[in-house]
């Protein structure tokens, strides 16, 4: 490891493999004064690592953290020594070529089985591509608990292998099966049956002996219900102190009028000790959930797998509640065995728990039995490349040409074969899915060849790459907008869900109809042509599922309440903030495009669009939403009090302006701060990005009544 070499960590979840890696990374800082990269899947992951590497400060080693959004090249990143990425922010990265790269020396892949993972392993099977090629004398380390065919990993990457099955804090594995857990050592353990519902029985029983849990199920939807149905068999485990100091924390995350439903409804929860965890909550309420999950005053946590790898958790039983998640087209299906390990694996980690405990729970003795040999006592499945993919191929070839990475046939071959797929299949394998990828992206303008033949970007495949959409995107957008002269909300909103950029909301077959209707009603304002695929039988599903998801988004720019599209619409709590979240920034992208194809005059249009997007609003309310600590509560109600527009609250005394229902003095006087007006320093008080993290009294209070007015 201190020479310098490329080494593998295949060793048991907890098990300290960070330090090795950090010994790996202050040695390269120190010596050879060069940067480290360690990179991560997870948000939460690249939080709590980049929390543990600031402890090298007074060393004067400095760490930054990237997970954010797309599009701009980090600024601190360059002073800093240790470089926390998530593998997509890495890549986005990459092709921006930041000036320090070459000074990179060092990358830890964390949950480097991650390659594996359809949607994400591509992206970091190219990334560790892209590094290798740019700086070939790098030394890689790659850690993982869960890879049987770790051989295959290290040869990939000329590494050494070291594995071992040693683990610091006993963890066992068994299964819940008529009020008895056993474990696979044949050992077992009696749970009192006393409520309905088995979890509710295993979480007493952790909860009795002072312990903490975590839950995991298999979507968002079922993390929100099933930490609700949790709340009544905590909240008598809850002193009245900590209830205090919870409340101080949740109202952080739950301030202001306009905040999602389910941010409300997690600070609500997180009172009776009980939240959910998934990847649609904000970054201020994942720490805050997880700080006071570490500090013992929350005693449930019901996440889905996007706290299942790395993470650091006094969780001293774990609760795999799903072993099945819903696949498209596939229907129900049980995980795989890997992410079954990851989660049991939270379970007994040395700064928390003398020993840790993770349990399935079975219905019938068939069950048992599944769950038992398929889960407990299996060995995780061999990881394979998940290369292989039209549009994954597509995509990053487009980053590597646009970051003048590869000009022509042999470097893209070449790039290929640094990557797993090559070691494990044969490169010629996906070689067609590289020739037709090429032929797509020049087909698509995306691509150009000069006289000497070299493939470089277009002004448009530059854009694409650096936006970080799909190439496919790129080209709908550029398509469409060169034909449209103005466009209807709808009609954009339809055209940025048939991108495959944005997630979209499936419609059953009840609502075909009702689907089908709208359509009708609507057909004027489409921009995409939708003839054919209303012909198209296959894709026919899809459509509507554009269609209902465009006009879910419609609703909400034309004020409708959150909670009344998320029962119409039947989607989870915290998922229309989902798509609305990616409809934003596909908006944002397709005015890029018109800018680049030189559809200027579509951009003032498209950014109005964008504000109401974001904010949820009528275009009436553009110029009120403008303003900090306003969204689209505080902007309805000063519309309908008769404050129309800046000019008016310009005009108007910050007295009249406090006694508008929602605002209140402090963010009155923010508003006539904001206008000009030297006001008391309450002013600067409101937060600078939204009304979403306001916290003041006065809004509170008057939040209830509007729940009420709202209801
Ligand atoms: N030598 C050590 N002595 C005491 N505690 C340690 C030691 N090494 C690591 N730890 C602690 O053990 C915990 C687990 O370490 P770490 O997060 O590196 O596990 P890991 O091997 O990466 O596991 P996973 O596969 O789950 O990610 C951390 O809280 C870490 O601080
Ligand atoms: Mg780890």
């Amino acid at each position: 490891m201190l020479d310098g070499k490329n080494l593998v960590l295949a060793v048991p979840t907890s098990s300290g493999k960070t330090l090795v890696s950090e010994i790996c990374m202050l040695k390269a800082i120190l010596e050879r004064k060069v940067k480290a990269v360690y990179l991560v899947p997870l948000k939460s992951l690249a939080r709590e690592k980049y929390d543990e590497f600031r402890k090298y400060e007074k060393l004067g080693i400095l760490t930054a953290m990237s997970v954010g959004d797309y599009d701009s090249p980090g600024a601190k990143l360059s002073d800093a020594d240790i470089l926390v990425l998530t593998t997509e922010r890495a890549d986005s990265l990459i092709c921006h070529k930041p000036e320090w790269i070459d000074d990179i020396g060092v990358v830890v892949v964390d949950e480097v089985h991650l390659v594996n993972d359809p949607s994400r392993g591509p992206t970091l099977e190219m990334v560790i591509a892209k590094i290798t090629q740019m700086l070939p004398n790098i030394q890689l380390i790659a850690l993982s608990a869960t890879i049987p065919n770790a051989e295959d990993i290290a040869a990939w990457l000329k590494a050494e292998l070291v594995r071992s099955s040693w683990r610091p804090v006993p963890l066992s594995e068994g299964v819940l099966f008529e009020s008895k857990i056993r474990f696979s050592n044949g050992s077992s353990r009696p749970i009192r049956h006393a409520r309905g519902e088995e979890l509710a029985d295993l979480v007493c029983d952790t909860l009795d002996e002072n312990g903490q849990v975590l839950v995991f199920v298999s979507s968002r939807r079922s993390a929100v219900s099933v930490a609700n149905r949790t709340v009544p068999i905590v909240r008598p485990y809850i002193s009245r102190s900590s209830m205090e100091t919870i409340s101080q924390a949740s109202g952080r995350i739950a301030g202001g009028p306009s905040a999602p439903e389910a941010s409300k409804v997690l600070a609500k929860m997180m009172q009776a000790g009980v939240a959910f965890h998934h990847a649609g909550l904000t970054g201020p309420e994942r720490t805050t959930v997880e700080d006071c999950f570490k500090g013992n005053l929350l005693k449930v946590i019901v996440a889905t797998p996007t706290l299942a790898a790395g993470i650091n958790l006094p969780a001293r039983r774990v609760v795999i509640r799903d072993y099945r998640r819903y696949e498209e087209e596939r229907g129900n299906q049980p995980i795989p065995v890997l992410e079954y390990k990851q989660m049991a694996g939270r379970a007994g980690r040395p700064k928390y728990d003398q020993y840790g405990e993770a349990v399935l729970v079975a219905r019938t003795e068939e069950e048992y039995d599944f769950l038992m040999d398929h889960y407990v006592s299996s060995e995780p499945e061999e990881i394979r490349s998940k290369l292989a993919s039209e549009s994954a191929i597509r995509f990053h070839l487009l980053s590597s040409i646009a970051g003048e990475m590869t000009h022509n046939r042999e470097e893209i071959d070449r790039l290929m074969d640094g990557t797993f797929f090559s070691y494990q299949f044969n490169r010629w394998e996906i070689d067609h899915y590289i020739s037709s990828a090429l032929d797509f992206l020049e087909e698509g303008r995306l691509v150009g060849r000069s006289k000497n033949d070299e493939l470089y970007a277009t002004g448009l495949g530059e854009r694409a790459a650096k936006l970080y959409i799909d190439p496919e995107t790129a080209i709908l957008f550029r398509d469409a907008l060169s034909e449209v002269e103005a466009f209807h909300p709808l009609g954009m909103l339809h055209l940025i869900c048939s991108t495959p950029d944005q997630p979209l909301t499936h419609a059953s077959q009840a609502e075909t109809e009702d689907c089908e209707v709208f359509i009708g009603d609507h057909e004027g304002e489409f921009i995409v042509d939708i003839s054919e695929q209303m012909d198209d039988y296959e894709e026919y599903p899809r459509f509507l599922a554009q269609v209902k998801t465009a006009r879910m988004l419609n609703d909400w720019i034309s004020e409708r309440t959150e909670r009344s599209i998320t029962e119409d619409y039947d989607v989870g709590m915290g998922d229309v903030h989902r798509y609305i979240e990616a409809a934003d920034w596909l908006i944002h992208a397709a005015s890029e495009v018109a800018r680049v194809t030189g559809r200027s005059q579509l951009i003032p249009s498209l950014h109005a669009l964008q504000v109401r997007v974001k904010n949820g609003v009528l275009p009436e309310l553009l110029e009120l939403v403008g303003l900090r600590g306003v969204g689209r509560v505080r902007g309805r109600m000063l519309f309908n009090h008769g404050l129309r527009t800046l000019s008016d609250l310009y005009r108007a005394p910050v007295e009249e302006i406090a006694r508008v229902p929602a605002i209140g003095l402090t963010i009155a006087e923010s508003i006539k701060h904001q206008l000009g007006f030297e006001t008391s320093d309450a002013g600067d008080k409101v937060p600078a990005t939204s009304e979403r993290d306001d916290q003041s009294a006065s809004a509170q209070t008057l939040l209830e009544e509007f729940e009420d007015e709202d209801s």
